[in-house]
Protein backbone atom coordinates (compact mmCIF):
# COMPACT_ATOMS: atom_id res chain seq x y z
CA UNK A 1 0.00 0.00 0.00
CA UNK A 2 1.31 3.22 -0.86
CA UNK A 3 0.18 6.55 1.10
CA UNK A 4 -1.84 8.76 -0.47
CA UNK A 5 -0.24 11.51 -1.85
CA UNK A 6 -0.91 14.82 -3.74
CA UNK A 7 -0.77 15.63 -6.77
CA UNK A 8 1.86 17.07 -8.44
CA UNK A 9 2.92 21.05 -8.36
CA UNK A 10 2.73 21.99 -11.97
CA UNK A 11 4.59 25.00 -13.29
CA UNK A 12 4.30 27.05 -16.38
CA UNK A 13 7.03 29.53 -16.85
CA UNK A 14 6.15 31.86 -19.65
CA UNK A 15 8.74 34.42 -19.34
CA UNK A 16 12.55 34.25 -18.86
CA UNK A 17 11.85 35.58 -14.61
CA UNK A 18 9.34 32.67 -14.01
CA UNK A 19 11.37 30.51 -15.91
CA UNK A 20 14.39 31.40 -13.12
CA UNK A 21 12.30 30.72 -10.43
CA UNK A 22 11.10 27.47 -12.02
CA UNK A 23 14.37 26.26 -12.53
CA UNK A 24 15.45 27.38 -8.75
CA UNK A 25 12.69 25.67 -7.53
CA UNK A 26 13.38 22.61 -9.19
CA UNK A 27 17.36 22.92 -8.11
CA UNK A 28 16.81 23.04 -4.95
CA UNK A 29 14.38 20.22 -4.44
CA UNK A 30 16.81 18.02 -7.17
CA UNK A 31 19.85 19.51 -4.30
CA UNK A 32 17.85 18.07 -1.57
CA UNK A 33 17.77 14.50 -2.67
CA UNK A 34 14.29 14.88 -4.50
CA UNK A 35 12.95 13.93 -7.60
CA UNK A 36 11.64 16.84 -10.49
CA UNK A 37 9.98 16.01 -13.99
CA UNK A 38 11.26 18.38 -16.24
CA UNK A 39 11.20 18.66 -20.59
CA UNK A 40 13.47 18.01 -22.60
CA UNK A 41 13.45 18.53 -26.60
CA UNK A 42 13.10 14.41 -26.81
CA UNK A 43 10.38 13.52 -23.90
CA UNK A 44 9.91 14.69 -20.34
CA UNK A 45 12.44 13.19 -17.92
CA UNK A 46 12.38 12.09 -14.44
CA UNK A 47 15.38 14.14 -13.20
CA UNK A 48 17.92 13.31 -10.07
CA UNK A 49 21.14 14.33 -9.03
CA UNK A 50 23.41 11.69 -10.42
CA UNK A 51 25.82 11.77 -7.77
CA UNK A 52 23.09 10.62 -5.35
CA UNK A 53 22.49 7.00 -4.33
CA UNK A 54 19.33 7.78 -2.80
CA UNK A 55 18.33 10.08 -5.26
CA UNK A 56 19.00 7.75 -8.13
CA UNK A 57 17.40 5.09 -6.20
CA UNK A 58 14.48 7.12 -6.01
CA UNK A 59 13.92 7.48 -9.65
CA UNK A 60 13.75 3.52 -10.26
CA UNK A 61 11.24 3.40 -7.42
CA UNK A 62 8.95 6.20 -8.34
CA UNK A 63 9.01 4.06 -12.32
CA UNK A 64 9.32 0.68 -10.83
CA UNK A 65 11.91 0.08 -13.18
CA UNK A 66 14.22 -2.68 -12.89
CA UNK A 67 17.31 -2.09 -11.36
CA UNK A 68 20.04 -3.40 -13.98
CA UNK A 69 18.60 -1.01 -16.82
CA UNK A 70 20.96 1.80 -16.47
CA UNK A 71 19.88 5.59 -16.83
CA UNK A 72 21.34 8.63 -18.63
CA UNK A 73 22.99 11.59 -17.42
CA UNK A 74 22.53 14.90 -18.22
CA UNK A 75 25.08 17.62 -18.24
CA UNK A 76 25.25 21.08 -19.62
CA UNK A 77 28.32 20.02 -22.14
CA UNK A 78 31.51 18.64 -23.14
CA UNK A 79 33.02 19.98 -19.88
CA UNK A 80 30.89 18.51 -17.63
CA UNK A 81 30.79 15.35 -19.13
CA UNK A 82 34.49 15.00 -19.47
CA UNK A 83 34.39 14.83 -15.43
CA UNK A 84 32.90 11.44 -15.76
CA UNK A 85 33.47 9.42 -19.12
CA UNK A 86 36.94 9.05 -21.26
CA UNK A 87 36.26 11.02 -24.45
CA UNK A 88 37.96 9.20 -27.50
CA UNK A 89 38.39 11.28 -30.59
CA UNK A 90 35.28 9.80 -32.16
CA UNK A 91 33.14 10.61 -29.30
CA UNK A 92 34.64 14.26 -29.72
CA UNK A 93 33.81 14.72 -32.95
CA UNK A 94 29.94 12.98 -32.29
CA UNK A 95 29.52 15.20 -29.08
CA UNK A 96 30.86 18.33 -31.36
CA UNK A 97 28.70 17.90 -34.17
CA UNK A 98 25.55 17.24 -32.23
CA UNK A 99 25.26 18.77 -28.61
CA UNK A 100 22.88 20.21 -26.98
CA UNK A 101 20.60 17.99 -29.02
CA UNK A 102 19.33 13.76 -28.85
CA UNK A 103 22.28 12.23 -28.93
CA UNK A 104 23.48 10.07 -26.04
CA UNK A 105 27.50 8.50 -26.00
CA UNK A 106 28.04 5.38 -23.67
CA UNK A 107 31.56 5.68 -23.04
CA UNK A 108 34.13 4.28 -20.48
CA UNK A 109 33.14 5.72 -17.17
CA UNK A 110 36.25 7.31 -15.44
CA UNK A 111 37.08 5.42 -12.06
CA UNK A 112 36.85 8.85 -10.47
CA UNK A 113 33.19 9.77 -11.47
CA UNK A 114 31.42 11.42 -8.88
CA UNK A 115 28.14 9.38 -10.52
CA UNK A 116 26.28 7.06 -8.26
CA UNK A 117 27.21 3.31 -9.43
CA UNK A 118 23.31 2.67 -9.26
CA UNK A 119 22.81 5.20 -12.32
CA UNK A 120 25.13 3.02 -14.49
CA UNK A 121 23.81 -0.05 -13.16
CA UNK A 122 27.43 -1.66 -12.26
CA UNK A 123 28.17 -1.16 -15.55
CA UNK A 124 31.72 0.20 -16.69
CA UNK A 125 30.36 2.40 -18.93
CA UNK A 126 28.44 5.65 -18.22
CA UNK A 127 25.45 7.07 -20.89
CA UNK A 128 25.57 10.66 -21.09
CA UNK A 129 23.82 13.75 -22.98
CA UNK A 130 23.33 17.26 -23.14
CA UNK A 131 19.96 18.17 -23.95
CA UNK A 132 18.33 20.97 -26.00
CA UNK A 133 16.22 22.80 -23.74
CA UNK A 134 16.34 26.21 -22.25
CA UNK A 135 15.29 24.80 -19.38
CA UNK A 136 16.74 21.58 -18.36
CA UNK A 137 19.78 23.19 -19.41
CA UNK A 138 19.56 25.99 -17.17
CA UNK A 139 18.27 23.43 -14.44
CA UNK A 140 21.91 21.35 -14.93
CA UNK A 141 23.77 24.90 -14.47
CA UNK A 142 21.68 25.90 -11.80
CA UNK A 143 22.62 22.31 -9.68
CA UNK A 144 26.36 22.51 -10.77
CA UNK A 145 26.14 17.98 -10.66
CA UNK A 146 25.01 15.94 -13.92
CA UNK A 147 21.05 14.91 -14.05
CA UNK A 148 19.71 11.35 -14.20
CA UNK A 149 16.84 10.84 -16.11
CA UNK A 150 14.97 8.88 -17.84
CA UNK A 151 11.49 9.33 -19.50
CA UNK A 152 9.34 10.29 -17.02
CA UNK A 153 6.92 7.58 -17.26
CA UNK A 154 5.99 4.29 -15.72
CA UNK A 155 8.74 1.63 -16.80
CA UNK A 156 7.44 -0.19 -20.31
CA UNK A 157 4.36 2.26 -20.72
CA UNK A 158 4.58 4.90 -23.63
CA UNK A 159 7.01 8.21 -23.22
CA UNK A 160 5.45 11.49 -21.84
CA UNK A 161 6.10 14.38 -24.61
CA UNK A 162 3.70 16.85 -22.41
CA UNK A 163 2.97 17.47 -18.98
CA UNK A 164 -0.25 15.99 -19.04
CA UNK A 165 1.53 12.58 -20.12
CA UNK A 166 3.65 12.79 -16.96
CA UNK A 167 1.21 13.61 -14.56
CA UNK A 168 -0.97 10.96 -15.94
CA UNK A 169 1.55 8.34 -15.52
CA UNK A 170 3.46 9.46 -12.52
CA UNK A 171 0.92 11.38 -9.86
CA UNK A 172 1.08 10.68 -6.55
CA UNK A 173 4.80 8.94 -7.02
CA UNK A 174 6.63 12.66 -8.08
CA UNK A 175 5.81 16.48 -6.36
CA UNK A 176 7.02 18.63 -8.97
CA UNK A 177 6.26 18.92 -12.61
CA UNK A 178 7.93 22.17 -15.19
CA UNK A 179 5.72 22.18 -18.29
CA UNK A 180 7.65 23.53 -21.24
CA UNK A 181 4.90 22.73 -23.40
CA UNK A 182 5.02 19.51 -26.07
CA UNK A 183 8.49 17.98 -26.97
CA UNK A 184 9.79 19.08 -30.22
CA UNK A 185 11.36 16.26 -30.96
CA UNK A 186 9.07 13.54 -30.17
CA UNK A 187 11.09 10.70 -29.40
CA UNK A 188 13.90 9.86 -27.47
CA UNK A 189 17.70 10.60 -27.99
CA UNK A 190 19.43 8.01 -30.63
CA UNK A 191 21.91 6.05 -28.32
CA UNK A 192 25.37 4.60 -29.40
CA UNK A 193 28.08 3.07 -27.73
CA UNK A 194 31.97 3.52 -28.78
CA UNK A 195 33.83 0.73 -28.45
CA UNK A 196 37.89 0.69 -29.77
CA UNK A 197 36.98 3.77 -31.97
CA UNK A 198 33.81 1.78 -33.16
CA UNK A 199 29.98 2.60 -33.38
CA UNK A 200 27.11 1.00 -31.84
CA UNK A 201 23.36 2.19 -32.72
CA UNK A 202 22.01 0.66 -28.86
CA UNK A 203 18.63 2.97 -29.87
CA UNK A 204 17.45 4.90 -32.97
CA UNK A 205 16.26 8.37 -32.14
CA UNK A 206 16.18 11.46 -32.00
CA UNK A 207 19.20 12.13 -34.47
CA UNK A 208 18.68 9.64 -37.73
CA UNK A 209 21.55 7.29 -38.55
CA UNK A 210 21.98 8.75 -41.77
CA UNK A 211 23.29 12.35 -40.19
CA UNK A 212 25.54 10.13 -37.44
CA UNK A 213 27.18 8.67 -40.85
CA UNK A 214 28.04 11.21 -42.54
CA UNK A 215 29.99 12.82 -38.69
CA UNK A 216 31.86 9.40 -38.12
CA UNK A 217 32.58 8.55 -41.74
CA UNK A 218 31.04 5.30 -40.88
CA UNK A 219 28.03 3.03 -40.74
CA UNK A 220 27.17 2.28 -36.53
CA UNK A 221 26.52 -1.76 -36.33
CA UNK A 222 23.51 -2.86 -35.15
CA UNK A 223 23.22 -3.75 -31.22
CA UNK A 224 21.19 -7.08 -32.61
CA UNK A 225 22.29 -10.00 -31.69
CA UNK A 226 24.62 -9.12 -29.28
CA UNK A 227 23.95 -9.35 -25.48
CA UNK A 228 22.01 -6.41 -24.76
CA UNK A 229 23.29 -4.24 -22.38
CA UNK A 230 20.65 -2.12 -21.67
CA UNK A 231 18.60 0.01 -24.48
CA UNK A 232 14.90 0.51 -24.28
CA UNK A 233 15.01 -2.73 -25.38
CA UNK A 234 13.54 -5.52 -23.35
CA UNK A 235 11.24 -6.24 -26.01
CA UNK A 236 8.17 -4.92 -24.82
CA UNK A 237 8.53 -1.35 -24.14
CA UNK A 238 6.75 1.92 -24.99
CA UNK A 239 3.95 -0.13 -24.88
CA UNK A 240 -0.12 0.83 -25.04
CA UNK A 241 -2.65 -0.84 -23.28
CA UNK A 242 -4.07 -1.98 -26.29
CA UNK A 243 -3.30 -4.40 -29.05
CA UNK A 244 -1.09 -2.76 -31.63
CA UNK A 245 -1.06 -3.92 -35.38
CA UNK A 246 1.76 -3.31 -37.12
CA UNK A 247 1.79 -1.71 -41.37
CA UNK A 248 -1.65 -1.68 -41.64
CA UNK A 249 -3.45 -0.98 -44.84
CA UNK A 250 -6.55 0.06 -43.38
CA UNK A 251 -8.20 -0.34 -39.84
CA UNK A 252 -10.61 -3.41 -39.34
CA UNK A 253 -14.24 -2.28 -37.84
CA UNK A 254 -13.17 -3.12 -34.22
CA UNK A 255 -9.94 -1.12 -34.37
CA UNK A 256 -8.40 2.58 -34.07
CA UNK A 257 -6.15 3.76 -36.39
CA UNK A 258 -2.81 4.89 -36.36
CA UNK A 259 -2.82 6.85 -40.08
CA UNK A 260 0.14 8.04 -42.01
CA UNK A 261 0.37 10.56 -44.87
CA UNK A 262 -3.19 10.58 -47.31
CA UNK A 263 -5.71 8.29 -46.03
CA UNK A 264 -9.07 7.41 -46.67
CA UNK A 265 -11.49 8.37 -43.65
CA UNK A 266 -12.01 5.69 -41.23
CA UNK A 267 -13.86 6.12 -37.66
CA UNK A 268 -11.45 6.50 -34.64
CA UNK A 269 -8.32 8.06 -36.60
CA UNK A 270 -5.29 9.87 -35.76
CA UNK A 271 -3.21 11.25 -38.28
CA UNK A 272 0.70 11.58 -37.56
CA UNK A 273 1.50 13.81 -40.58
CA UNK A 274 -1.28 14.72 -42.94
CA UNK A 275 1.51 15.23 -45.49
CA UNK A 276 3.21 12.57 -44.84
CA UNK A 277 6.67 14.51 -43.08
CA UNK A 278 8.64 11.66 -40.53
CA UNK A 279 9.63 14.50 -38.12
CA UNK A 280 5.75 15.98 -37.11
CA UNK A 281 5.19 12.32 -37.41
CA UNK A 282 7.95 11.56 -34.67
CA UNK A 283 6.92 14.52 -32.69
CA UNK A 284 3.03 13.51 -32.76
CA UNK A 285 3.96 9.39 -32.18
CA UNK A 286 3.42 9.04 -28.29
CA UNK A 287 0.38 11.46 -27.89
CA UNK A 288 -1.61 9.91 -30.33
CA UNK A 289 -0.78 6.14 -29.33
CA UNK A 290 -2.04 7.38 -25.65
CA UNK A 291 -4.73 9.02 -27.20
CA UNK A 292 -5.92 6.00 -29.39
CA UNK A 293 -5.20 3.69 -26.32
CA UNK A 294 -7.53 5.78 -24.38
CA UNK A 295 -9.89 5.58 -27.56
CA UNK A 296 -9.90 1.62 -27.64
CA UNK A 297 -11.09 1.49 -23.82
CA UNK A 298 -14.14 3.78 -23.84
CA UNK A 299 -15.30 2.38 -26.91
CA UNK A 300 -14.27 -1.31 -26.20
CA UNK A 301 -12.46 -1.36 -29.39
CA UNK A 302 -10.37 -4.97 -30.30
CA UNK A 303 -6.72 -2.69 -30.74
CA UNK A 304 -5.11 -0.34 -32.64
CA UNK A 305 -3.63 -0.48 -36.27
CA UNK A 306 -1.13 1.27 -37.43
CA UNK A 307 0.15 2.53 -40.99
CA UNK A 308 3.15 1.57 -42.51
CA UNK A 309 5.97 4.39 -41.63
CA UNK A 310 8.83 4.72 -44.24
CA UNK A 311 12.46 3.49 -42.68
CA UNK A 312 14.31 6.43 -43.70
CA UNK A 313 15.22 9.40 -41.30
CA UNK A 314 13.77 9.52 -37.79
CA UNK A 315 11.48 6.90 -39.53
CA UNK A 316 14.21 4.66 -38.06
CA UNK A 317 13.33 5.48 -34.71
CA UNK A 318 9.50 5.51 -35.15
CA UNK A 319 9.82 1.95 -36.51
CA UNK A 320 11.49 0.62 -33.22
CA UNK A 321 9.10 2.02 -31.17
CA UNK A 322 6.15 1.00 -32.99
CA UNK A 323 8.13 -2.43 -33.23
CA UNK A 324 8.57 -2.52 -29.61
CA UNK A 325 5.24 -1.36 -28.43
CA UNK A 326 3.49 -4.31 -30.74
CA UNK A 327 5.76 -6.74 -29.06
CA UNK A 328 4.13 -9.89 -27.18
CA UNK A 329 4.00 -8.17 -23.46
CA UNK A 330 5.14 -10.50 -20.52
O1 LIG B 1 15.83 11.25 -24.96
C1 LIG B 1 16.19 10.57 -24.02
O2 LIG B 1 17.19 9.84 -24.05
C2 LIG B 1 15.34 10.63 -22.73
C3 LIG B 1 15.42 12.06 -22.18
C4 LIG B 1 14.71 12.19 -20.83
O3 LIG B 1 16.75 12.46 -22.08
N1 LIG B 1 15.76 9.68 -21.76
C5 LIG B 1 15.55 8.34 -21.92
O4 LIG B 1 15.94 7.58 -20.84
O5 LIG B 1 15.04 7.85 -22.90
P1 LIG B 1 15.47 6.09 -20.60
O6 LIG B 1 15.98 5.74 -19.25
O7 LIG B 1 14.03 5.95 -20.82
O8 LIG B 1 16.30 5.29 -21.65
C6 LIG B 1 17.71 5.24 -21.52
C7 LIG B 1 18.26 4.05 -22.20
C8 LIG B 1 17.85 2.77 -21.54
O9 LIG B 1 17.35 1.90 -22.52
C9 LIG B 1 19.14 2.23 -20.96
O10 LIG B 1 19.14 0.85 -20.99
C10 LIG B 1 20.19 2.85 -21.86
O11 LIG B 1 19.68 4.11 -22.15
N2 LIG B 1 21.49 2.99 -21.18
C11 LIG B 1 21.79 3.80 -20.14
N3 LIG B 1 23.07 3.63 -19.75
C12 LIG B 1 23.61 2.71 -20.56
C13 LIG B 1 24.91 2.10 -20.67
N4 LIG B 1 25.89 2.39 -19.84
N5 LIG B 1 25.09 1.17 -21.64
C14 LIG B 1 24.08 0.87 -22.48
N6 LIG B 1 22.84 1.40 -22.45
C15 LIG B 1 22.61 2.31 -21.49
MG1 LIG C 1 12.13 5.26 -21.33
Amino acid sequence: MTAHRPPPEILRPTTPEERRRAVGKAADMILHGGLVAIPTETVYGLAADATSDRAVARIFGAKRRPSFNPLIVHVSGLAMARAHVEFTPLAEKLASAFWPGPLTLVLQRKSDSAVSLLASAGLGTLAVRAPNSEIARELIRACGVPLAAPSANVSGTVSPTTADHVRESLAGRISLIIDGGPCRVGVESTIVKIEDEKLLLLRPGGVPSEAIVRVAGARPSESAGRLIEAPGMLESHYAPSARLRLNAKFPYADEAFLAFGATEDHPHTLNLSDSGDLVEAAAKLFAHLRTLDRICAERRLAGIAAAAIPGEGIGEAINDRLKRAAAPRN
